[in-house]
């Protein structure tokens, strides 16, 4: 019943969201552009903003973010109690997943008649406040409008339709994240191809075989009925619902490697294209630069009905990441994703505002 309301119109999922039919993990999707609060308080106005800052992408949709609205000023924080300190040390993931949310926020600001001043890390990069973003009236939106495309997006886990990507559109994907210090590097030739799935592969056989790594990523596993308000359910990944159910246990318990690599390396082989994002730079700033960009960049492929598919497996490794990096030849690889089409697809699940916005908000 769950499943097949989720493929439904917005407007029945309106009518259907009143009834309480929508289960409330998945509930954040029903947003509606009309339900902004216009007229009231710039502070409820920023509230709704932050209905659309969730519906970020996130590692393993672990949702890292608080928020705190103060005035007209929006503050991002990192939550680090969502970290995965044996998958993603270094936090790059979380990092990059708060830019992605800071994306969403500034594009639904800007859809809304705003306009912003952003300051990254204003305590400074040991500080847990990403952001501040102070925004102001201004009834003028600037470059293109991508907010539709934040309820549209959505992360591909299985095979991509069997479907060609025109080079023209893909140039200008990267014409559009064209800014200095930031590189975009597509891989559409069999012999990359080929490279690539040896590394993700040699990558998930040591870390499947770490059984820290295993139960960290685990954790963040879902059966097909979650009710969770995060992790990733396993529909996603196309396991069956039964199958489901076992999963994360055994996920976190064996070493599956080898199934994870034939799948993989299957999605690897099939995709149309694989791209790597990099970056001059290799710091927390840098993530979360990282992360506005690349949430730009898959919801302008999502105008194009053009999905991504990640496989952060070999960036998480200090020596894998470095034969990436002679691969590319320019910059830090911050991203390693494919790209292609793709039936619709159920979302995953999502904390609402309530749950990440901090009590000083005032
Ligand atoms: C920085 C970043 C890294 C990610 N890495 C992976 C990955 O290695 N493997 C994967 O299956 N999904 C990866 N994802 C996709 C997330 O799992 C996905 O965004 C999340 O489950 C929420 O689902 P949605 O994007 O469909 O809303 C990544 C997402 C982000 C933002």
């Amino acid at each position: 019943m769950e499943r097949a309301i989720l493929f439904v119109s917005n407007n029945s999922k309106k009518m259907l969201g009143k009834l309480g039919m929508i289960s409330k993990n998945y509930i954040a999707w029903d947003v509606q552009e009309s339900d902004f609060p216009g007229g009231i308080s710039t502070e409820d106005q920023l509230r709704f903003l932050l209905r659309y800052a969730i519906l970020a992408p996130s590692g393993p949709n672990n949702q890292p973010w608080k928020f705190a609205i103060n005035t007209s000023t929006i503050s991002v924080y990192a939550d680090l109690r969502r970290s995965l300190p044996f998958v993603d040390p270094s936090n790059r993931t979380l990092y990059t997943s708060i830019g992605c949310a800071l994306a969403n926020l500034l594009i639904a600001g800007e859809h809304f008649g705003f306009n912003y001043k952003l300051d990254f890390f204003p305590n400074g990069l040991e500080s847990n406040l990403v952001a501040d973003v102070k925004f102001k009236k201004s009834g003028t939106t600037v470059g293109e409008d991508l907010f539709p495309q934040i309820t549209r997006r959505f992360t591909v886990k299985d095979n991509y339709l069997e479907k060609d990507l025109d080079e023209l559109v893909l140039q200008d994907l990267q014409d559009f994240i064209d800014v200095p210090r930031f590189y975009l590097y597509y891989m559409t030739d069999p012999a990359s191809k080929s490279a690539i799935s040896d590394l993700v592969s040699r990558a998930h056989r040591i870390q499947l075989a770490d059984k820290d790594f295993r139960r960290n990523l685990g954790d963040w596993l879902r059966t097909n009925w979650t009710t969770e308000p995060d992790g990733m359910p396993l529909y996603t990944f196309g396991v069956p619902d039964p199958v489901s159910l076992g999963f994360p246990a055994a996920f976190r318990e064996f070493d599956l490697s080898k199934v994870v690599v034939y799948r993989d390396s299957g999605l690897i082989h099939g995709c149309a294209a694989l791209a790597v994002f990099s970056s001059d730079a290799d710091d927390k700033l840098a993530w979360v630069r990282s992360g506005i960009l690349l949430e730009n960049f898959f919801l302008k492929a999502t105008k194009y009905d053009i999905r991504l598919s990640f496989f952060s497996q070999p960036i998480g490794h200090p020596l894998l990441r470095e034969e990436l990096t002679t691969m590319i030849q320019k910059g830090y690889p911050q991203l390693l994703f494919s790209l292609g089409y793709s039936e619709s697809k159920r979302h995953t699940p999502r904390r609402n505002v309530d749950d990440v916005l901090l009590e000083e908000s005032s």
